[in-house]
């Protein structure tokens, strides 16, 4: 057997579709953000990020640093261990009662990262309840997707933020079989919000538990930077909320937060949480840290706002096709890969504008596009700048224009 020619012809065939994934090698400068220093063949050049999920710049924020820096000082650069063999600290223990504070539930549980808290989450819960049913948003993250086959339990997909086919496929359900229903409530690639409301009275209705991914929405939305849920008065009505310490608090990690049962008996049997190291204490630190400042202040979060609003309207106004959706993500359709890839290819070579392309299969093919974020840090000048290259670039490669 020829293992690197299987190798390789996948990875060819990568190549031909212009999905092959090639990663930006930066330096992102404390107190630069949002330059970073892009080291290429020819030397190291100076772009502007547009593509960051460190949606606050939390990342860089000097009380963060700090409190990671003094955390490693006193208690060390790793943790020990997993949870159960000396690896759990008191910083632990103080991050998991603050995130349960945050989201109004009982208890907390941190994982290593969101993809880690989703996966070992779901496929615990499903494993628990026999014969149980996920019903899943068809455009759910792939952790989420993973924990249901961790899980081995049934899946029924419904149409993305659709009720009524959600409905559908939860009167097809024989009453008795326990349901699970898993969503998230920013959906990173289109940024649009997930009918919350409606997913808690059908959860209510049919009896069903309620999971959602705050990921993307927590530090942004609701009070203290609590989320989608917590925005809309919904935090009550989730049965398990999970979100992580990666995007807006700009450091890495992830969480689960609900009652004081189901959250001990994750921790009891849940495989990707069991026997895997705890989080550096620097990180618990950092973490915390970065969500106390959230909570205690909206000013990063109105800056934000207000150069979103700002790269929305002038997006509105020029001649690149843009849908405006509610969330603070700014997807831009380019509907094939080759193209994407030569979009962000004269963005950074001639604009110094750096853009990751989106392809299958983070998205669907036909929708790959560029995921345009901006952060508190983006002057009105570099907003300007980018609207014009794309422009530019738009034009150049005659791709379809706003209608
Ligand atoms: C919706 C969603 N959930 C979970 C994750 C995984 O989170 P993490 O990066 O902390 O593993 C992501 C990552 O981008 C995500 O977009």
């Amino acid at each position: 057997m020829n293992y690197d020619h299987i190798f390789s012809t996948h990875l060819q065939s990568l190549k031909a579709e212009g999905r092959y994934r090639i990663f930006a090698d930066l330096e992102r400068l404390v107190g630069e953000a949002p330059y970073a220093l892009w080291h290429t063949p020819e030397g190291k050049k100076k772009v502007i990020v547009w593509c960051t999920n460190d949606y606050l710049g939390m990342s860089q924020h000097p009380e963060v640093i700090e409190a990671m820096m003094k955390a490693a000082t006193r208690y060390g650069a790793g943790s020990g261990g997993t949870r159960n063999i000396s690896g759990t600290s008191h910083s632990h223990i103080l991050l998991e009662r603050e995130v349960a504070d945050l989201h109004g539930k009982e208890k907390g549980l941190i994982f290593t990262s969101g993809y880690n808290a989703n996966e070992a989450t779901i496929s615990a819960l499903a494993q628990a309840l026999p014969n149980c049913v996920v019903l899943s948003d068809e455009k759910n993250h792939a952790s989420i997707i993973q924990g249901i086959r961790s899980g081995k339990s049934e899946r029924r997909i419904f149409r993305h933020n659709n009720l009524a086919d959600l409905r559908e496929n939860l009167e097809s359900l024989d009453p008795k079989r326990p349901k699970i229903i898993a969503c998230i409530s920013v959906y990173s690639m289109d940024g649009d919000i997930a009918p919350l409301e409606g997913i808690c009275d059908l959860a209510e209705e049919f009896k069903a538990i309620t999971y959602l991914d705050e990921v993307h929405a927590v530090g942004l939305y609701g009070p203290q930077g609590a989320g989608i849920a917590a925005q809309y008065g919904l935090q009550d009505r989730i049965d398990i909320i999970q979100a992580n310490f990666a995007k807006a608090y700009g450091v890495i990690g992830g969480y689960i937060t609900g009652s004081e049962l189901l959250v001990d008996y994750v921790r009891s049997v849940a495989s990707g949480f069991i026997f895997t190291t705890s989080l550096p204490p620097g990180v618990v630190a950092a973490a915390h840290k970065s969500i106390s400042i959230l909570r205690g202040n909206t000013i990063l979060r109105d800056k934000l706002w207000h150069n979103v609003e700002m790269l929305k309207g002038r997006l509105e106004k020029g001649i690149v096709p843009f849908q405006r959706v509610s969330s603070h993500i700014v997807p831009i359709i380019v509907g094939n890969a080759a193209q994407c890839h030569d979009v962000c290819d004269i963005l950074r070579r001639e604009h110094d504008i750096y853009v990751q392309p989106i392809n299958y299969p983070t998205v669907p093919r036909g929708q790959e596009r560029l995921r345009l974020t901006v952060t508190p840090s983006h002057t009105p000048e570099m907003i300007h700048h980018l609207v014009d290259a794309l422009e530019d670039v738009w034009g150049r490669l005659n791709l379809s224009l706003a209608a």
